[in-house]
Protein backbone atom coordinates (compact mmCIF):
# COMPACT_ATOMS: atom_id res chain seq x y z
CA UNK A 1 0.00 0.00 0.00
CA UNK A 2 1.46 3.45 -0.83
CA UNK A 3 1.24 6.46 1.26
CA UNK A 4 -1.91 7.81 -0.59
CA UNK A 5 -3.87 4.74 -0.18
CA UNK A 6 -2.83 4.88 3.39
CA UNK A 7 -4.04 8.49 3.44
CA UNK A 8 -7.15 7.46 1.91
CA UNK A 9 -7.88 4.80 4.26
CA UNK A 10 -7.14 6.90 7.18
CA UNK A 11 -9.59 9.91 5.76
CA UNK A 12 -12.09 7.40 5.31
CA UNK A 13 -11.94 5.69 9.11
CA UNK A 14 -11.99 9.83 9.95
CA UNK A 15 -15.30 9.90 8.64
CA UNK A 16 -14.97 12.55 6.13
CA UNK A 17 -17.36 12.20 2.87
CA UNK A 18 -14.73 12.43 0.20
CA UNK A 19 -15.91 14.47 -2.76
CA UNK A 20 -14.72 14.73 -6.26
CA UNK A 21 -15.64 17.35 -8.85
CA UNK A 22 -16.00 16.25 -12.48
CA UNK A 23 -15.41 19.30 -14.86
CA UNK A 24 -13.51 22.24 -13.34
CA UNK A 25 -15.01 25.23 -14.89
CA UNK A 26 -17.30 28.33 -14.07
CA UNK A 27 -20.19 26.92 -11.92
CA UNK A 28 -17.91 23.90 -10.32
CA UNK A 29 -16.96 27.09 -8.04
CA UNK A 30 -20.23 27.34 -6.19
CA UNK A 31 -20.03 23.07 -5.44
CA UNK A 32 -16.62 23.74 -4.24
CA UNK A 33 -17.12 26.19 -1.56
CA UNK A 34 -19.97 24.81 -0.47
CA UNK A 35 -18.73 21.66 0.25
CA UNK A 36 -15.49 23.57 1.60
CA UNK A 37 -18.13 24.92 4.41
CA UNK A 38 -19.55 21.61 5.71
CA UNK A 39 -17.66 19.75 8.39
CA UNK A 40 -18.11 16.60 7.58
CA UNK A 41 -16.88 16.12 3.42
CA UNK A 42 -13.74 17.47 1.77
CA UNK A 43 -12.89 17.32 -1.89
CA UNK A 44 -10.41 15.28 -2.25
CA UNK A 45 -9.95 15.53 -6.41
CA UNK A 46 -11.13 17.42 -9.76
CA UNK A 47 -11.24 16.49 -13.19
CA UNK A 48 -11.19 17.96 -16.11
CA UNK A 49 -10.52 16.99 -19.67
CA UNK A 50 -8.24 20.18 -19.91
CA UNK A 51 -5.03 19.19 -17.74
CA UNK A 52 -4.09 22.92 -17.14
CA UNK A 53 -7.55 24.04 -15.53
CA UNK A 54 -7.87 21.01 -13.88
CA UNK A 55 -4.02 21.73 -11.96
CA UNK A 56 -4.99 25.72 -11.54
CA UNK A 57 -8.14 24.20 -9.88
CA UNK A 58 -6.40 22.02 -7.69
CA UNK A 59 -3.93 24.22 -6.52
CA UNK A 60 -6.90 26.98 -5.95
CA UNK A 61 -8.89 25.31 -4.18
CA UNK A 62 -6.11 23.21 -2.30
CA UNK A 63 -7.80 19.98 -3.62
CA UNK A 64 -4.75 17.29 -2.94
CA UNK A 65 -5.61 15.70 -6.30
CA UNK A 66 -6.63 16.05 -9.88
CA UNK A 67 -7.18 14.35 -13.12
CA UNK A 68 -7.97 14.57 -17.01
CA UNK A 69 -10.38 11.14 -16.82
CA UNK A 70 -13.37 10.78 -14.40
CA UNK A 71 -12.89 7.27 -15.09
CA UNK A 72 -9.42 7.13 -13.48
CA UNK A 73 -10.65 9.51 -10.83
CA UNK A 74 -13.37 7.25 -9.64
CA UNK A 75 -11.26 3.94 -9.75
CA UNK A 76 -8.33 5.76 -7.53
CA UNK A 77 -10.57 8.17 -5.08
CA UNK A 78 -12.59 5.56 -3.20
CA UNK A 79 -15.29 9.24 -3.22
CA UNK A 80 -18.33 9.26 -1.81
CA UNK A 81 -19.85 11.58 -4.09
CA UNK A 82 -19.27 13.60 -6.96
CA UNK A 83 -20.61 17.36 -8.42
CA UNK A 84 -21.21 16.85 -12.20
CA UNK A 85 -20.35 19.98 -13.66
CA UNK A 86 -19.48 19.39 -17.04
CA UNK A 87 -21.24 20.54 -20.19
CA UNK A 88 -24.22 19.59 -20.78
CA UNK A 89 -23.30 16.32 -23.38
CA UNK A 90 -21.13 15.14 -20.70
CA UNK A 91 -24.02 15.11 -17.69
CA UNK A 92 -25.01 11.57 -18.60
CA UNK A 93 -22.00 9.78 -19.24
CA UNK A 94 -19.91 11.16 -16.29
CA UNK A 95 -22.76 10.54 -13.90
CA UNK A 96 -23.68 7.01 -15.25
CA UNK A 97 -19.89 6.00 -14.67
CA UNK A 98 -19.77 7.79 -11.00
CA UNK A 99 -23.20 5.62 -10.17
CA UNK A 100 -21.96 2.41 -11.04
CA UNK A 101 -18.82 3.11 -9.68
CA UNK A 102 -20.63 3.27 -6.11
CA UNK A 103 -20.54 6.91 -6.13
CA UNK A 104 -23.82 9.51 -5.06
CA UNK A 105 -24.14 12.12 -7.65
CA UNK A 106 -25.25 15.77 -7.63
CA UNK A 107 -25.27 17.04 -11.23
CA UNK A 108 -25.56 20.25 -12.65
CA UNK A 109 -29.03 21.55 -14.43
CA UNK A 110 -30.02 20.66 -17.42
CA UNK A 111 -29.96 17.00 -16.16
CA UNK A 112 -29.01 15.88 -19.38
CA UNK A 113 -29.31 16.18 -23.38
CA UNK A 114 -32.42 14.31 -23.46
CA UNK A 115 -35.45 12.67 -21.29
CA UNK A 116 -33.83 9.34 -22.83
CA UNK A 117 -30.39 10.34 -21.37
CA UNK A 118 -32.08 11.06 -17.93
CA UNK A 119 -33.95 8.05 -17.92
CA UNK A 120 -30.83 6.31 -18.46
CA UNK A 121 -29.01 8.18 -15.19
CA UNK A 122 -31.77 7.69 -13.18
CA UNK A 123 -32.32 4.08 -14.10
CA UNK A 124 -28.65 3.83 -13.44
CA UNK A 125 -28.72 5.55 -10.05
CA UNK A 126 -31.40 2.95 -8.97
CA UNK A 127 -29.57 -0.14 -9.64
CA UNK A 128 -26.88 1.19 -8.02
CA UNK A 129 -28.82 1.96 -5.12
CA UNK A 130 -27.11 5.65 -5.15
CA UNK A 131 -27.95 9.05 -5.16
CA UNK A 132 -28.47 11.17 -8.45
CA UNK A 133 -29.66 15.04 -7.19
CA UNK A 134 -30.35 17.19 -9.75
CA UNK A 135 -29.14 20.81 -9.58
CA UNK A 136 -32.15 22.72 -9.80
CA UNK A 137 -30.79 25.53 -7.03
CA UNK A 138 -33.88 27.69 -7.62
CA UNK A 139 -35.34 25.46 -4.99
CA UNK A 140 -33.20 26.65 -2.58
CA UNK A 141 -34.15 30.00 -2.95
CA UNK A 142 -35.15 32.34 -0.09
CA UNK A 143 -38.39 32.88 -1.51
CA UNK A 144 -39.21 29.31 -2.79
CA UNK A 145 -39.06 28.72 1.56
CA UNK A 146 -42.18 31.47 1.59
CA UNK A 147 -43.80 30.29 -1.16
CA UNK A 148 -43.65 26.55 0.11
CA UNK A 149 -45.36 28.19 3.26
CA UNK A 150 -48.17 30.25 1.53
CA UNK A 151 -49.02 27.31 -0.84
CA UNK A 152 -49.03 24.74 2.21
CA UNK A 153 -51.63 27.08 4.29
CA UNK A 154 -53.59 27.24 1.04
CA UNK A 155 -53.25 31.26 0.96
CA UNK A 156 -52.71 30.88 -3.22
CA UNK A 157 -56.23 28.88 -3.13
CA UNK A 158 -56.17 26.62 -6.40
CA UNK A 159 -52.56 27.21 -8.69
CA UNK A 160 -54.32 26.90 -12.44
CA UNK A 161 -52.11 29.05 -14.71
CA UNK A 162 -48.48 30.30 -14.36
CA UNK A 163 -45.57 32.15 -16.38
CA UNK A 164 -42.15 31.11 -16.52
CA UNK A 165 -40.21 34.01 -18.28
CA UNK A 166 -36.37 33.99 -18.77
CA UNK A 167 -35.49 37.01 -21.14
CA UNK A 168 -32.23 38.26 -22.13
CA UNK A 169 -31.77 40.83 -24.81
CA UNK A 170 -28.44 40.10 -25.44
CA UNK A 171 -27.12 36.80 -23.30
CA UNK A 172 -25.77 33.43 -25.14
CA UNK A 173 -22.75 32.91 -22.80
CA UNK A 174 -20.99 31.59 -25.86
CA UNK A 175 -18.84 28.46 -26.67
CA UNK A 176 -20.35 25.35 -26.13
CA UNK A 177 -23.29 26.77 -24.82
CA UNK A 178 -24.17 28.22 -28.41
CA UNK A 179 -23.74 24.80 -29.54
CA UNK A 180 -26.61 22.29 -29.80
CA UNK A 181 -24.02 18.87 -30.26
CA UNK A 182 -22.39 20.19 -26.62
CA UNK A 183 -25.72 22.26 -24.86
CA UNK A 184 -28.47 20.05 -26.26
CA UNK A 185 -30.06 23.75 -27.27
CA UNK A 186 -30.26 26.91 -26.43
CA UNK A 187 -31.79 29.00 -23.79
CA UNK A 188 -34.97 26.65 -23.11
CA UNK A 189 -32.77 23.80 -22.08
CA UNK A 190 -30.41 26.78 -20.13
CA UNK A 191 -32.23 28.92 -18.62
CA UNK A 192 -36.65 27.62 -18.70
CA UNK A 193 -35.04 24.68 -16.87
CA UNK A 194 -34.82 26.96 -13.81
CA UNK A 195 -38.13 28.34 -13.93
CA UNK A 196 -40.09 25.77 -15.03
CA UNK A 197 -38.78 23.84 -12.57
CA UNK A 198 -39.61 26.14 -9.69
CA UNK A 199 -43.30 26.65 -11.38
CA UNK A 200 -43.45 22.70 -11.54
CA UNK A 201 -42.16 21.89 -7.56
CA UNK A 202 -44.27 24.56 -6.30
CA UNK A 203 -47.50 23.89 -8.41
CA UNK A 204 -47.02 20.27 -6.42
CA UNK A 205 -44.96 18.14 -8.77
CA UNK A 206 -48.03 17.84 -11.56
CA UNK A 207 -47.26 15.35 -14.30
CA UNK A 208 -47.57 17.36 -17.84
CA UNK A 209 -49.35 15.83 -20.02
CA UNK A 210 -48.69 18.19 -23.34
CA UNK A 211 -46.58 20.93 -25.16
CA UNK A 212 -46.75 23.40 -27.66
CA UNK A 213 -43.76 24.94 -28.53
CA UNK A 214 -41.85 27.33 -30.90
CA UNK A 215 -38.24 28.22 -31.54
CA UNK A 216 -36.72 30.91 -33.09
CA UNK A 217 -33.20 31.50 -34.91
CA UNK A 218 -33.68 34.75 -35.90
CA UNK A 219 -30.92 36.98 -34.61
CA UNK A 220 -27.57 35.28 -34.27
CA UNK A 221 -24.98 35.65 -31.86
CA UNK A 222 -23.10 38.86 -32.68
CA UNK A 223 -25.68 41.71 -32.64
CA UNK A 224 -25.19 45.03 -31.91
CA UNK A 225 -20.91 45.63 -31.57
CA UNK A 226 -21.10 48.55 -30.93
CA UNK A 227 -22.67 48.73 -27.82
CA UNK A 228 -21.04 48.68 -24.49
CA UNK A 229 -21.60 45.95 -23.01
CA UNK A 230 -21.47 43.87 -25.97
CA UNK A 231 -21.79 40.38 -25.08
CA UNK A 232 -22.67 40.79 -21.08
CA UNK A 233 -23.01 36.88 -20.84
CA UNK A 234 -19.93 35.70 -23.39
CA UNK A 235 -17.45 34.73 -21.24
CA UNK A 236 -13.97 32.38 -21.63
CA UNK A 237 -14.77 29.30 -21.01
CA UNK A 238 -11.80 27.62 -22.77
CA UNK A 239 -14.52 26.11 -25.01
CA UNK A 240 -13.96 23.23 -27.84
CA UNK A 241 -12.66 24.77 -31.06
CA UNK A 242 -15.48 23.30 -32.94
CA UNK A 243 -18.27 25.07 -31.25
CA UNK A 244 -20.61 26.69 -33.89
CA UNK A 245 -23.60 29.05 -32.71
CA UNK A 246 -26.71 26.26 -33.85
CA UNK A 247 -29.10 26.73 -31.12
CA UNK A 248 -32.24 28.67 -30.70
CA UNK A 249 -32.23 32.47 -30.08
CA UNK A 250 -35.68 31.95 -28.29
CA UNK A 251 -38.62 29.34 -27.07
CA UNK A 252 -41.88 30.10 -25.99
CA UNK A 253 -44.32 26.91 -25.35
CA UNK A 254 -47.85 26.17 -23.32
CA UNK A 255 -47.63 22.98 -21.33
CA UNK A 256 -50.23 21.49 -19.46
CA UNK A 257 -50.16 19.42 -16.68
CA UNK A 258 -52.33 16.58 -15.16
CA UNK A 259 -54.05 18.72 -12.41
CA UNK A 260 -55.43 21.60 -15.07
CA UNK A 261 -52.14 23.71 -14.55
CA UNK A 262 -51.06 25.60 -17.68
CA UNK A 263 -47.51 26.61 -17.19
CA UNK A 264 -46.63 29.39 -20.25
CA UNK A 265 -42.50 29.44 -20.60
CA UNK A 266 -40.18 32.00 -22.71
CA UNK A 267 -36.49 31.99 -22.54
CA UNK A 268 -33.86 33.94 -24.49
CA UNK A 269 -30.76 34.29 -25.63
CA UNK A 270 -31.24 37.04 -27.87
CA UNK A 271 -34.60 38.98 -28.32
CA UNK A 272 -35.56 43.11 -29.02
CA UNK A 273 -36.77 43.20 -25.13
CA UNK A 274 -35.91 46.41 -23.19
CA UNK A 275 -34.05 44.46 -20.08
CA UNK A 276 -33.11 41.20 -18.93
CA UNK A 277 -35.92 39.53 -17.10
CA UNK A 278 -35.84 36.80 -14.66
CA UNK A 279 -38.98 35.58 -12.73
CA UNK A 280 -41.87 33.76 -12.09
CA UNK A 281 -45.70 33.86 -11.44
CA UNK A 282 -48.37 31.65 -10.27
CA UNK A 283 -52.12 32.61 -10.22
CA UNK A 284 -54.40 30.62 -8.13
CA UNK A 285 -58.33 31.07 -7.45
CA UNK A 286 -57.21 32.74 -4.35
CA UNK A 287 -54.14 35.19 -5.05
CA UNK A 288 -51.31 35.31 -7.48
CA UNK A 289 -47.89 36.12 -7.10
CA UNK A 290 -44.72 37.15 -9.18
CA UNK A 291 -41.31 36.00 -7.90
CA UNK A 292 -38.06 37.32 -8.99
CA UNK A 293 -35.39 38.75 -6.47
CA UNK A 294 -38.18 39.18 -4.49
CA UNK A 295 -41.69 37.80 -3.80
CA UNK A 296 -45.32 39.93 -4.25
CA UNK A 297 -48.70 38.25 -3.50
CA UNK A 298 -51.60 39.80 -5.56
CA UNK A 299 -55.09 39.40 -3.57
CA UNK A 300 -58.23 40.87 -1.70
CA UNK A 301 -58.99 42.08 1.91
CA UNK A 302 -61.97 43.65 2.69
CA UNK A 303 -62.87 43.96 -0.77
CA UNK A 304 -60.35 45.88 -1.47
CA UNK A 305 -57.35 44.71 -3.53
CA UNK A 306 -53.94 44.77 -1.83
CA UNK A 307 -50.62 44.02 -3.33
CA UNK A 308 -48.55 41.72 -0.24
CA UNK A 309 -45.04 41.99 0.31
CA UNK A 310 -43.53 39.60 2.94
CA UNK A 311 -42.05 42.18 5.35
CA UNK A 312 -37.98 42.17 5.53
CA UNK A 313 -37.36 38.78 3.42
CA UNK A 314 -33.94 38.43 2.23
CA UNK A 315 -33.59 39.17 -1.66
CA UNK A 316 -32.51 35.88 -3.19
CA UNK A 317 -29.03 35.27 -2.89
CA UNK A 318 -26.99 32.66 -5.59
CA UNK A 319 -24.36 31.42 -3.31
CA UNK A 320 -26.43 31.28 -0.70
CA UNK A 321 -28.85 28.77 -2.63
CA UNK A 322 -25.57 26.95 -3.76
CA UNK A 323 -24.85 26.49 -0.52
CA UNK A 324 -27.79 25.23 0.72
CA UNK A 325 -28.13 23.01 -2.06
CA UNK A 326 -24.95 21.17 -1.37
CA UNK A 327 -25.51 20.86 2.27
CA UNK A 328 -28.67 19.39 1.60
CA UNK A 329 -26.72 17.02 -0.71
CA UNK A 330 -24.54 16.21 1.89
CA UNK A 331 -27.28 15.69 4.22
CA UNK A 332 -29.18 13.30 2.06
CA UNK A 333 -25.45 11.52 1.31
CA UNK A 334 -24.93 11.13 4.97
CA UNK A 335 -28.23 10.44 7.13
CA UNK A 336 -30.25 9.17 4.32
CA UNK A 337 -32.30 12.53 4.18
CA UNK A 338 -35.30 12.07 1.67
CA UNK A 339 -33.65 14.31 -1.31
CA UNK A 340 -35.63 17.76 -2.13
CA UNK A 341 -34.11 17.34 -6.07
CA UNK A 342 -34.66 13.66 -7.17
CA UNK A 343 -33.59 12.39 -10.25
CA UNK A 344 -37.12 11.38 -11.12
CA UNK A 345 -37.92 15.07 -11.50
CA UNK A 346 -35.07 15.69 -13.73
CA UNK A 347 -36.52 12.96 -15.75
CA UNK A 348 -40.38 14.73 -16.10
CA UNK A 349 -37.90 17.89 -16.96
CA UNK A 350 -36.39 16.67 -19.48
CA UNK A 351 -39.68 14.95 -21.34
CA UNK A 352 -41.15 18.46 -21.36
CA UNK A 353 -37.93 20.28 -23.23
CA UNK A 354 -37.91 17.33 -25.53
CA UNK A 355 -41.73 17.77 -26.13
CA UNK A 356 -41.04 21.78 -26.57
CA UNK A 357 -38.48 21.12 -29.02
CA UNK A 358 -40.51 18.47 -31.02
CA UNK A 359 -43.40 20.77 -31.45
CA UNK A 360 -41.31 23.43 -32.49
CA UNK A 361 -40.26 20.98 -35.35
CA UNK A 362 -43.38 19.93 -36.45
CA UNK A 363 -45.92 22.31 -35.27
CA UNK A 364 -48.47 20.21 -33.37
CA UNK A 365 -48.89 19.37 -29.69
CA UNK A 366 -46.92 16.74 -28.14
CA UNK A 367 -48.56 14.29 -26.10
CA UNK A 368 -46.11 13.91 -23.17
CA UNK A 369 -46.14 10.27 -22.01
N1 LIG B 1 -27.28 26.03 -11.60
C1 LIG B 1 -26.89 27.13 -12.22
O1 LIG B 1 -27.32 28.23 -11.92
C2 LIG B 1 -25.84 27.01 -13.29
C3 LIG B 1 -25.11 28.14 -13.69
C4 LIG B 1 -24.15 27.97 -14.67
C5 LIG B 1 -23.95 26.73 -15.26
N2 LIG B 1 -24.70 25.66 -14.88
C6 LIG B 1 -24.52 24.33 -15.51
O2 LIG B 1 -23.26 23.83 -15.09
C7 LIG B 1 -22.63 23.11 -16.15
C8 LIG B 1 -21.24 23.71 -16.39
O3 LIG B 1 -21.38 25.07 -16.77
P1 LIG B 1 -20.13 26.07 -16.64
O4 LIG B 1 -20.68 27.42 -16.83
O5 LIG B 1 -19.37 25.77 -15.43
O6 LIG B 1 -19.30 25.62 -17.93
P2 LIG B 1 -17.72 25.71 -18.16
O7 LIG B 1 -17.50 25.62 -19.62
O8 LIG B 1 -17.16 26.87 -17.41
O9 LIG B 1 -17.18 24.39 -17.44
C9 LIG B 1 -17.42 23.10 -17.94
C10 LIG B 1 -16.13 22.30 -17.78
O10 LIG B 1 -16.41 20.92 -18.02
C11 LIG B 1 -15.23 20.36 -18.60
N3 LIG B 1 -15.55 19.08 -19.20
C12 LIG B 1 -16.26 18.81 -20.32
N4 LIG B 1 -16.35 17.50 -20.54
C13 LIG B 1 -15.68 16.91 -19.51
C14 LIG B 1 -15.41 15.54 -19.17
N5 LIG B 1 -15.83 14.53 -19.93
N6 LIG B 1 -14.67 15.30 -18.06
C15 LIG B 1 -14.21 16.31 -17.28
N7 LIG B 1 -14.42 17.62 -17.57
C16 LIG B 1 -15.17 17.91 -18.67
C17 LIG B 1 -14.78 21.44 -19.59
O11 LIG B 1 -13.44 21.27 -20.00
C18 LIG B 1 -15.04 22.70 -18.78
O12 LIG B 1 -13.87 23.09 -18.05
C19 LIG B 1 -23.57 23.21 -17.33
O13 LIG B 1 -24.36 22.05 -17.40
C20 LIG B 1 -24.45 24.42 -17.02
O14 LIG B 1 -25.74 24.32 -17.58
C21 LIG B 1 -25.62 25.78 -13.90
Amino acid sequence: MNFSEKLIIMECKMGKLRIGIIGSGGISACHTHGYSLLPNCQVVACCDINEAKAAAYAQNYNIPAYYTDYNEMLAKEKLDAVSVTTWNAAHMPASVAALNAGVNVLCEKPMAMNSAEAQLMADTAKKNNKLLQIGFVMRYNNTTEVMENLKRDGALGDIYYAKATYLRRNGCPGGWFGDKSYAGGGPLIDLGVHVMDIVRYLGGLPKPVSAYGATFNNLGRNRACNSIPTFGYERDNNAPSDCKYSVEDFATAMIRFDNGLVLSVEASFNLNIKEDVAYYELFGTKAGLKVGDTLEMYTQMNDYFVDVKPYALPKNDFTGAFNAEIAHFIDCVANGTKCKAPAEDGVILMKMIDAIYESAKTGHEVIIK
